[in-house]
């Protein structure tokens, strides 16, 4: 561990730098470079070996092709949604230099709560974007109520009760490393000293 000013390490700046940005450019991450990437994704916690993490890149000509599929899937979830919000979404699908979908191999009868699969895929997603930030890339976690249209998912590759924890839109940041405002640590940790505890954030 490198030692820095303020008196931690760099691997921790590096954690605390990290922020979201959904303007990204080319280039996404090559084949090779994706695959070292996701492979930070499993090494999530994961109770009982479940390994629920599936991750479905799109790249290239299949983005827009994809994106058809998202807006199939927003008619069938509602067929009332307004033609700005599916041209909204039609574009982003097609324009980001490259899409995960964020798959979840769950297993509903087993000895592992469905929930604690669930987190693991989730902490999962968030090693995916701390290994884009590593690598000098960007990424940003969208979720959306179309997803759960069991053709959509079935288009992917996954049936029920498989499903997904949402997309990550992966590229290079737009304007450099971005930077985020961030909210004040003390008012969201507190020490137990034997009474309930109650926290800044919340007053
Ligand atoms: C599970 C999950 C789903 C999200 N879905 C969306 C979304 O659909 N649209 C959106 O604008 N932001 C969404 N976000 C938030 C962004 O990914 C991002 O975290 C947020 O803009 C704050 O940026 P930060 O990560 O730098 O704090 C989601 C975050 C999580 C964890």
């Amino acid at each position: 561990m490198t030692s820095t000013a303020s008196s931690h390490s760099a691997e921790l700046d590096f954690l605390l730098s990290r922020a979201s940005t959904d303007h990204l450019v080319a280039p996404a991450p090559s084949k090779e470079k994706i695959a070292e990437i996701l492979a930070a994704g499993l090494r999530a916690p994961d109770h009982g070996k479940m390994r629920p993490w599936r991750y479905v890149v799109i790249k290239g000509k299949h983005r827009s092709e994809f994106a058809e599929l998202v807006v199939k899937a927003m008619l069938a979830a509602d067929p009332d949604v307004p033609a700005k919000k599916i041209e909204k979404r039609r574009q982003r699908f097609s324009d980001m230099p490259m899409v995960i979908a964020l798959g979840m191999h769950l297993e509903l009868d087993g000895k592992i709560p469905v929930i604690e699969q669930e987190m693991s895929a989730a902490a999962g997603a968030m090693n995916v974007l701390n290994a884009l930030n590593a690598e000098g890339f960007g990424g940003f976690w969208v979720t959306g109520e179309f997803s759960d249209q069991p053709d959509f998912l079935a288009a992917l590759g996954f049936d029920a009760p498989h499903r997904l924890a949402g997309f990550l839109f992966v590229g290079t940041p737009e304007k450099g490393k971005p930077h985020a405002k961030r909210p004040d640590v003390e008012n969201y940790m507190a020490f137990w000293k034997g009474e309930p505890v109650t926290f800044g954030a919340d007053k």
